[in-house]
């Protein structure tokens, strides 16, 4: 049974890649298998913990590159890659570049799409503005990509609570901690056993 071959598009901290990384070791992600990390930043930490794991890397710096999007597509067919995972990877990509992986790219995101979401939402901005709002639950969902920003087909939320005193950077670590370090593997599994399936068939 071959599986799923996986790339992780990463630009920060990568904690969400860390999670993916202990659910293949520990069994949680079976049908899939991360064989590519790609980081638009050079000083991403999230390259260091996939080196830790003995994962292939890769970095791809948008500024000043007019063909950012060609080098990713090129890893990915290189590496014979059939599922993408959006973790942390704060680019947007175009609709010619997700139109060739429909429903083959998932995307975490910090907050209960559709709130506190779409273009310019991101990381922190993401917290502060649902403190701002005054919202007593937010959280995390996984979705697929697709030409909208956080507009493709819902996989998995969950809701997380708001407490009082909470700062953006509290409400963060309590929702990567509730939420996106469980829901993103938990969908990554999904969608990869659905491909392995289909191979099989
Ligand atoms: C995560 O909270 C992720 O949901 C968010 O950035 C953080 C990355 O942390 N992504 C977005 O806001 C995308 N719209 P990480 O690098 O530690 O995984």
């Amino acid at each position: 049974m071959l599986k799923t071959r996986i790339a992780v598009l990463v630009s920060g901290g990568g904690t969400n890649l860390q999670a993916l990384i202990d659910a293949q070791h520990g069994g949680v992600l079976q049908s899939g298998e991360i064989c590519l990390v790609i980081s638009t930043r050079a000083d991403a930490y999230a390259l260091k913990r996939a080196e830790k794991a003995s994962i292939p890397t890769l970095v791809v710096e948008r500024r000043g590159s007019d063909d950012f999007e060609s080098r990713i597509l090129a890893a990915l067919e290189q590496y014979g890659i059939e599922l993408i995972v959006l973790a942390g990877f704060m680019s947007i990509l175009s609709k010619d570049f997700v139109s060739k992986y429909p429903e083959r790219i998932l995307n975490v995101h910090p907050s209960l799409i559709p709130s506190f979401c779409g273009e310019g939402m991101y990381g922190l901005r993401v917290h502060e503005a649902a403190l701002a709002y005054g919202v007593k639950v937010t959280g995390a969902t996984v979705h697929f990509v697709n030409e909208i920003p956080d507009g493709g087909r819902i996989v998995y939320q969950k809701g997380v609570e708001i407490m009082d005193g909470d700062t953006p950077e509290l409400l963060q670590r309590r929702v990567m901690e509730q939420a996106e370090w469980k829901l993103l593997p938990a969908a990554t599994e999904l969608v990869s056993s659905g491909i392995m399936k289909g191979k099989k068939e």
